[in-house]
């Protein structure tokens, strides 16, 4: 990265400003002046909380009220932060040379950082365009993607953008053929990786979502058009990519109504199926499979023996049950009963680079943040997103500094 003088990017005056407006509005006329940019927002936004901040301000509440929740009273939301926030790290000293390699391979691939983008469901509506952007980025940086069922991009539209760094996330799905139809075009599209989403049994209730008008089916209120109104940078971006829509799931509804897609996906299209979907997914899946949504011991040692290629331990983000443990307190459990090379990734919670270390050092093989980069595509589009990586993948060097090691696989002895 080129060398930003600390004066220029104090984050007073002008340079600020312009930097912002650069972001929004996408002008860069050289890579330097893409780097400068990103340097002063760096320097202005140095952590997550600050894109989010940000973001807050720029996403209509309605979206923000979708991204941002939990389910319930959001004890588990805030019990993944609590859990996390209590796990010390030791710090040593004179441990000599600090180089930290954050280079790793997962699954036969090799990725820049241990760190990658969780699926999020209706992404283009939170930032329009994210769904690209976040592919542009994980295949630039070489970390990976992953997009959801219900993105309001098609795995045909982002495959070959993202490339072998995408992962498509299915959740199961009834109605003829449908899942079956959607493999085929996830592979055609270059996915290799599928990742099964196990943890939505049924919709959970998110009831400040509701509150904010955001409903299932959706129905377009004057409030949320005045929401959408409050918030031009928003409205620029719809009028540039077009109104969000979850594009694959209506080519199986024979409809473009985001509520008629939503009213099919209920129990119509979402079966609660058991343990036999892995059989059925393995003939029409020619690659790896991981599992998504694991918070406990016994499915995670279910999955291993039924041959699954790794385990994501998660729960939802917070988003599915209010009584779900603190994720990073199962993962230990998890990785002592599946044993040391078994390949396991972990989310909920993860807001900084620290974060990052503590899963590693617990346990986890790879790292993946779902709200962190879409609180960086509403706070700067493209360059936020790429801002939220580098705080992300900054921070986990800095602390493999702090404990002393400058490999990952070093971070297992920061917790003993
Ligand atoms: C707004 C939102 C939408 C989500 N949609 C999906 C989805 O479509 N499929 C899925 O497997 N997980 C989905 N998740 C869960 C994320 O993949 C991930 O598990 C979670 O965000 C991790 O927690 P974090 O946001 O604290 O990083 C969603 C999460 C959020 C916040």
């Amino acid at each position: 990265m080129t060398s930003v003088g600390h004066a220029e990017t104090r984050g007073i005056g002008p340079s600020r400003l312009f930097a912002c407006l650069r972001a929004d509005l996408g002008v860069f006329c050289s890579q330097e002046l893409m780097e400068h940019t990103l340097a002063i927002l760096e320097h202005n936004y140095p952590s997550i909380e600050d894109l989010r901040r940000r973001a807050k301000r720029r996403i209509p509440h309605f979206a923000w009220e979708y991204l941002d929740s939990g389910t319930g009273e959001e004890t588990a939301l805030d019990r993944n932060r609590q859990t996390l926030d209590a796990i010390t790290l030791k710090p040593r000293a004179l441990r000599g040379k600090i180089a930290p390699v954050l280079e790793t391979q997962f699954l036969g691939r090799d990725y820049s950082v241990p760190i990658g983008i969780a699926p999020i469901g209706a992404t283009g509506m939170m930032w329009p365009g994210a769904e690209m952007d976040l592919a542009r980025m994980a295949a630039d940086k070489r970390v990976p993607y992953g997009l959801s069922t219900v993105a309001t991009r098609t795995p045909d539209e982002i495959g070959p953008i993202a490339g072998e760094y995408g992962w498509f996330q299915l959740y199961p799905l009834g109605g003829d053929g449908v899942q079956e139809d959607i493999l085929k075009r996830a592979q055609n599209a270059g996915y290799k990786t599928l990742v099964l989403t196990v943890d939505v049994p049924i919709n959970s209730r998110r009831e400040r979502q509701r509150r904010a008008g955001f409903n299932m089916p959706v129905k377009m209120t004057p409030s949320m058009i005045l929401q959408m109104m409050l918030r031009p940078a928003w409205l620029m971006g719809i009028a540039k990519h077009g109104q969000p829509r979850f594009k694959l799931m209506e080519d199986y509804v024979d409809s473009r109504s985001v509520a008629d897609v939503a009213k099919r996906l209920g129990p119509e299209m979402r079966p609660n199926p058991d343990w036999s979907v892995l059989d059925s997914l393995r003939a029409n899946w020619d690659g790896q499979i991981i599992l998504k949504g694991i918070c406990n011991v016994e499915d995670a040692v279910q999955a291993q023996d039924v041959g699954i290629d790794a385990v994501w331990v998660s729960n939802h983000g917070g988003r599915q049950l209010d009584a779900a443990p603190g994720a990073i307190t199962v993962l230990p459990h998890i990785r002592e009963a599946v044993g040391p090379s078994y390949p396991l990734i972990y989310d909920s919670g993860v807001r900084s680079g620290l974060d990052v270390a503590r899963a590693l050092a617990l346990g986890a093989d790879f790292v993946m943040a779902g709200r962190a980069f879409i609180y960086g595509a509403g706070a700067f589009g493209p360059r936020g997103i790429e801002l939220a990586l580098k705080i992300l993948s900054d921070d986990l060097a800095n602390v493999m500094a702090q404990v002393g090691t400058n490999d990952l696989a070093g971070l297992r002895d920061a917790i003993k």
